[in-house]
C-alpha cells in the first residue's frame, strides 16, 4: 500500500517534484522509509528522479504487469482485488490452482511476464515469450454446478473480445468454445480448470492468454497478435498490456455480475452476437470421431449444436472445430 501511496502522489504531479517530506507526511512514514521504497520501485522498472533539494519526480512508468500498475484506476471491486505478479512461472493456471487450494480468494488474479509451460486446451502448449503477451489466471468461486462451468468460459470469451475492442479498436470475434479471433486468426485462448465436489464447485481457475505484441514468427500457424493485426491496417503501434489487462478485469467483473444478477441469457446473447460460427459449415474433430455439419446454435450449458446432413442436431460439448471456407 505504501508503494501505491507514493506512486499515486508522484502520478498526480507528473511534471513536478514532490518533496520527501511531503511524501512522508502523506503516507505517515519516515523519509528514510520513503527512500527505501523508491529504491524498490526503481528495481521494478519505475524511473524516479531524486534531487536532494527538490524531491522526487516520476520520469517513466514500466510496461510491466505488476500490481501497482494494473491496480492504478482499475474500476473493479472483486476482480483483481488481489493481484500477484511473477516474472516467470511454469503456468499461471498451475500457480493459481495451488494458491486457490490454499484459500486464495474469489476474484484474485495471477499474472506472469513469461510462462515456461503455458498450457493450452487438449494438452497443447501456449507459447508465452517474455513481456510480449498477457498470461493471467483468475480464481473465481462462483455458485454454480460443475456442469455449468462452460458458462464461465463463454463469459470470459465475451469479456476478452470486448476488452480487445475497447483497448485497440480491433474487431474480435469468438470461435467456439473460447478462441478469440481477429480476421480469422487466433489472438487469445482461454483455459478453464476447476476443483469441484459432485454437485458444487470449489473454485474455478480462468486462464487467459493474449498475444499482444508477440512476434508472429514465435506463434503457431493460424495465430496472430494484436500488434500484427494493427500493423495490417496501417497502425504501427505497441499495444499497452497494462491497459488491456485492466479492461479484461473490468469486463470480466461486469459480466460476472450480470451472470449472478440476471442469469446466463444475456451472456449467451452477447456470445452469439460475437460468434463467427453460428450458421457456418463446420468440421467437428472429437477425440474418437470427426463429422461435418452446420453450426446451428449454442445451448444453455455452452455446448455447440451442429445440424448434420440428415437434419438431426448433434450436441458437441468438447472438441475442436474447423470452419469450412
Ligand atoms: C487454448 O488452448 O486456446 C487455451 C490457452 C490458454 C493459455 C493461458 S495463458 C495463461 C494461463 N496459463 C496457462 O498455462 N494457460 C492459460
Amino acid at each position: 500500500m505504501l508503494d501505491e501511496k507514493i506512486l499515486s502522489a508522484l502520478r498526480n504531479r507528473p511534471a513536478n517534484y514532490i518533496s520527501g517530506e511531503e511524501l512522508s507526511k502523506d503516507a505517515g512514514v519516515s523519509r528514510s522509509a520513503i527512500w527505501k521504497r523508491v529504491g524498490k520501485l526503481r528495481e521494478e522498472g519505475y524511473e524516479i528522479e531524486a534531487s536532494p533539494h527538490l524531491g522526487y519526480r516520476l520520469i517513466h512508468l514500466p510496461d510491466s504487469l505488476i500490481p501497482s500498475e494494473i491496480r492504478w484506476k482499475l474500476k473493479t471491486r472483486l476482480l483483481g482485488k488481489e493481484i500477484i505478479s511473477y516474472k516467470c512461472v511454469d503456468s499461471t493456471n498451475d500457480v493459481a490452482y495451488s494458491l486457490a487450494e490454499k484459500g486464495l480468494k474469489d476474484g484474485a488474479a495471477i499474472f506472469a511476464e513469461e510462462q515456461t509451460k503455458g498450457k493450452g486446451r487438449h494438452g497443447r502448449r501456449w507459447v508465452s515469450p517474455p513481456r510480449m503477451g498477457i498470461y493471467m489466471s483468475c480464481v473465481l468461486r462462483p455458485d454454480i454446478a460443475p456442469n455449468e462451468i462452460s458458462r464461465i468460459t463463454l463469459l470470459a470469451a465475451v469479456s476478452v473480445a470486448r476488452a480487445i475492442h475497447e483497448a485497440t479498436g480491433l474487431t474480435a470475434r469468438i470461435k467456439w468454445p473460447n478462441d478469440i479471433l481477429i480476421n480469422g486468426r487466433k489472438v487469445c485462448g482461454i483455459l478453464t480448470e476447476m476443483k469441484a465436489e459432485q454437485d458444487s464447485v470449489d473454485f474455478v481457475v480462468l486462464g487467459i492468454g493474449v498475444n499482444v505484441n508477440t512476434k508472429v514468427e514465435c506463434l503457431p500457424k493460424g495465430s496472430s497478435s494484436l500488434k500484427e493485426e494493427l500493423r495490417k491496417i496501417g497502425r504501427d503501434e505497441q499495444v499497452s498490456r497494462i491497459e488491456l489487462a485492466k479492461r479484461i478485469l473490468e469486463d470480466l467483473e461486469s459480466n460476472y455480475n450480470t451472470l449472478k444478477m440476471k442469469g446466463f441469457d444475456p451472456i449467451i446473447d452477447a456470445w452469439k452476437g460475437l460468434s463467427v460460427m453460428i450458421g457456418a459449415r463446420v468440421k467437428v474433430i472429437m477425440q474418437n470421431r470427426t463429422f461435418e455439419g452446420q453450426a446451428h446454435d449454442i445451448d444453455m450449458d455452452g455446448s455447440l449444436l451442429v445440424r448434420r446432413e440428415h437434419g438431426l442436431l448433434e450436441k458437441v460439448s468438447s472438441g475442436d472445430i474447423v470452419i469450412a471456407r
